[in-house]
């Protein structure tokens, strides 16, 4: 089990008041404190521009734990508070990180902590924090030190170059956490180790046997009060380039032998896809965007931003060469599910009432496995109906919000299921020309009704490849 009982640290929260936070942050520090997993010695810093003292600070912390939790343990919240601290600051103002690195230096009594600064603020303001940061000595040669970075690192693969450079400007790689906190999920880590631990999945997970894969993420809810991020980042941006890929490069990655890194291998099934060739790009992307999105708060009327997108991926990797990766995530729809599926090739006899197989990895909404195979019904003809094998695949033993497991991890200087730069660039890279054709003006923008599968013309663009939504 990985605690962090034997390391005193120090956790900056830069943007301590936001959205991010509130919602995920100290919910999770909560549960690492309940499950006896934080040090005896350890500070949690709020740094941001909003006036607040530590009182204000950890009332705000207290009512994002107390909303997210059904049941709190009193003496583990107020034990929790004592450790938390506010430093009110600009993120420019390099005297603000003076202060900061003073009072570090009290509540760490002089000691060499580890200290971890998180970004949990708008990348316009990463390059001062960073900069900042070292000017004032928070980063320095008596700490070990950690820069969590969270996605997305750029909004194209240009802005990620710069922050790149910025970064290991001032900073070590073996400092820098780039963090996406779908790899701080046990059922999207499971991906890998299904196949690892499963001999009999590692074998037929070839192309030979497989007609195609569906990667879906869904959600019925909206922008959630977030127009100022989503109106700048739509559907495709934000969960493309990120969530959706790492989900295909470790479901197809190399099984790692003793001794290998498990990053370069993430990484190399990661440049493995490529856009198929297509006459036109709007054969392989297609985007939607929900009736009423205009009407949101926030957003302007006439917005273009997709909130809806769905794109093919073909691999050069010999296993998985010539299938097709279907992905497609939207909000506002019907189901809230996050699910890879792996459509088995039809058998060579199509019975009456029989499908292909398949295996869907639901990673949330009604999280599970199902194995659908085919069974026959009485009678003297061969018959067939379905056969689905299932498991609710919740998380049994050490399990840990994803926030809480990745922070853990850091602390400990575990990289692992922290992204490497080059990942972040080869997936800046494989769809910016995706992105770049569908910020054109003349890009169709398909409209669907909140509720609904997505938009209609999303059926009529799969068909084309005599394939079909699997839900
Ligand atoms: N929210 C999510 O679910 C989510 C998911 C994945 C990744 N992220 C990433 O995590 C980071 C934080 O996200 P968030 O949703 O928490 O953001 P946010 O609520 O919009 O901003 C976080 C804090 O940053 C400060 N801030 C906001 N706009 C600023 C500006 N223009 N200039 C300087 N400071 C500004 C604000 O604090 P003060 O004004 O008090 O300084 C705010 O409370 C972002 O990089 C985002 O892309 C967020």
């Amino acid at each position: 089990m990985l605690t962090a009982a034997d390391t005193p640290f120090s956790f900056i929260l830069f943007g301590a008041s936001g959205h991010l936070a509130t919602i995920k942050i100290y919910p999770a520090l909560y549960v690492l404190a309940l499950k006896k997993r934080l040090p005896k010695d350890y500070v949690i810093v709020g740094y941001a521009r909003t006036e607040m003292d530590d009182m204000a600070f950890r009332k705000m912390v207290e009512e994002s734990v107390r909303k997210d939790m059904s049941e709190v343990n009193e003496k583990v919240l107020t034990d929790l508070l004592k450790h938390m601290h506010y430093v009110h600051g600009q993120y420019m103002e390099a005297k603000d990180f003076t202060a900061l690195a003073k009072a570090l230096e009290q509540w760490e009594k002089g000691g060499s902590w580890v200290r971890l600064a998180y970004l949990s603020i708008p990348p316009t303001v990463f390059t001062a924090v960073f900069q900042n940061l070292c000017k004032a000595g928070i980063h320095n040669k008596k700490n070990l030190f950690r820069c969590i970075v969270e996605k997305p690192v750029g909004h194209d693969l240009g802005s990620f170059e710069e922050i790149r450079h910025q970064l290991t400007d001032c900073f070590d790689e073996k400092e820098i956490f780039l963090l996406d906190h779908y790899l701080g999920k046990e059922a999207v880590r499971n991906i890998y180790y299904l196949r690892a631990s499963n001999p009999v999945l590692e074998r037929v997970f070839k192309n030979t046997l497989i007609h195609h894969v569906e990667v879906t993420a869904s959600e019925p809810a909206g922008i959630a009060g977030r127009a100022g991020y989503y109106e700048h980042t739509g559907a495709f941006r934000d969960m493309f380039q990120s969530h959706l890929l790492e989900m295909c490069s470790l479901l197809t990655m190399r099984q790692i032998e003793e001794g290998e890194s498990f990053r370069e291998s993430r990484q190399n099934a990661l440049e493995q896809f490529y856009l198929p060739p297509a006459g036109d790009l709007d054969e392989i992307v297609l985007q939607g965007q929900y009736e009423g999105y205009e009407k949101e708060e926030g957003i302007a009327k006439g917005s273009k931003t997709n909130t809806y997108a769905t794109l093919k991926l073909l691999s050069r990797s010999s296993r998985w060469q010539g299938v097709p990766f279907y992905l497609r995530s939207g909000k506002k729809l019907a189901k809230k599910e996050t699910r890879i599926s792996i459509q088995f090739q039809p058998p060579s006899v199509i019975w009456k009432g029989s499908t292909p197989n398949r295996l869907d990895i639901i990673l949330q909404g009604e999280a599970g496995m199902r194995l659908h195979l085919q069974t026959k019904i009485g009678g003297s003809e061969p018959e067939f109906r379905p056969l689905i094998m299932e498991d609710p695949l919740v998380c049994l033993g050490d399990c840990l919000p994803e926030h809480g497991l990745l922070l853990l991890e850091a602390i400990d200087g575990r990289q692992q299921w922290f992204l490497r730069f080059n990942e972040v660039q080869a997936s800046w890279r494989l769809l910016d020309p995706i992105q770049a054709h569908l910020d054109r003006p003349d890009t169709h923008l398909y409209r669907y009704k909140p509720g609904s599968k997505g938009p209609m013309e999303a059926e009529g663009w799969i068909a084309r490849d005599a394939t079909r939504w699997l839900s």
